[in-house]
């Protein structure tokens, strides 16, 4: 039997955030899900509570972040963001703000989606920045850090995004491809990394872990 559990999210309004939210409200170790929002969403639940923040002035909200874990699914695009600050901004800063953030508060876990080829030596801008941002939260103390590699995440957008579009349409009839060290490339659902992120918290391990996408796609079979 799990002890009961508070949770924050970030990035609740997004495609794996938006099905993490669910599954943490449907599960009796969470009693309380904090949603930090830049605007009104349609974000909802009866254990969730949704506050409207700006992202840019985070450190004023310290008492939210006083919950056992938070899960962190905060991403902007390089289209979306306009140039590299801005991505950073977003992808960097407000991710290791808010781990800051919930250190102070107490918070046991910090579950967070970087990417498949985060390296903080790569020449590849997207992989350096999240690279960089793991590297942050693995000096950072928490009692147990879990970190999710996936590849491209299968999922109903309300946006078009004309890269992921394709390789939503191509990359899962190439999965069976993918053998050996290739595993990690295989596509996930959203709800699969929803719900294997959900599975690390609770399973109470310490520590630092990182999870690739075909360990994600397992877990995402067993657990719900
Ligand atoms: N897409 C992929 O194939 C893929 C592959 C590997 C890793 N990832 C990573 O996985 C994570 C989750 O991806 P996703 O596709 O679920 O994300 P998503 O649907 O794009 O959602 C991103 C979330 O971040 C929030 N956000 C973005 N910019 C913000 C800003 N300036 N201020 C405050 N909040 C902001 C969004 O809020 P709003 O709704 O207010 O915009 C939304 O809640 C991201 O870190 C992404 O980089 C994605």
């Amino acid at each position: 039997m799990t002890d009961k559990r508070t949770a924050l999210v970030l990035g609740a309004t997004g495609l794996v955030g938006g099905e993490l939210v669910r599954l943490l409200n449907n599960d009796d170790a969470y009693t309380m899900i904090t949603v930090p929002v830049r605007r009104n969403s349609d974000v909802s639940g009866e254990k969730v509570q949704q506050h409207i923040i700006d992202f840019d002035r985070m450190e004023e909200q310290g008492p939210l972040f006083k919950v056992d874990d938070v899960f962190c699914c905060l991403g902007t695009t390089m289209k979306k963001a306009g140039n590299r600050e801005a991505f950073k901004k977003v992808d960097y800063h407000y991710v290791v703000q808010a781990a800051k953030l919930a250190k102070d508060a107490g918070a046991s876990r910090f579950v967070v989606i970087t990417a498949m080829m985060a390296n903080p030596r790569s020449s590849v801008f997207y992989n350096r920045v999240k690279g960089e941002v793991e590297e942050k939260l693995q000096t950072m103390g928490f009692k147990a850090l879990h970190i999710f590699r996936p590849s491209l995440l299968l999922g109903e957008r309300n946006e078009q995004r004309f890269a992921e579009e394709l390789g939503m349409k191509i990359l899962p009839w190439l999965s069976f491809l993918m053998l050996g060290p290739a595993r990690k490339y295989r596509p996930v659902k959203a709800e699969g990394v929803a719900i294997a992120m959900k599975t690390v918290a609770l399973d109470n391990s310490k520590g630092i872990h990182i999870w690739e996408s075909d360990s994600i796609i397992e877990m995402s079979k067993t657990g719900s």
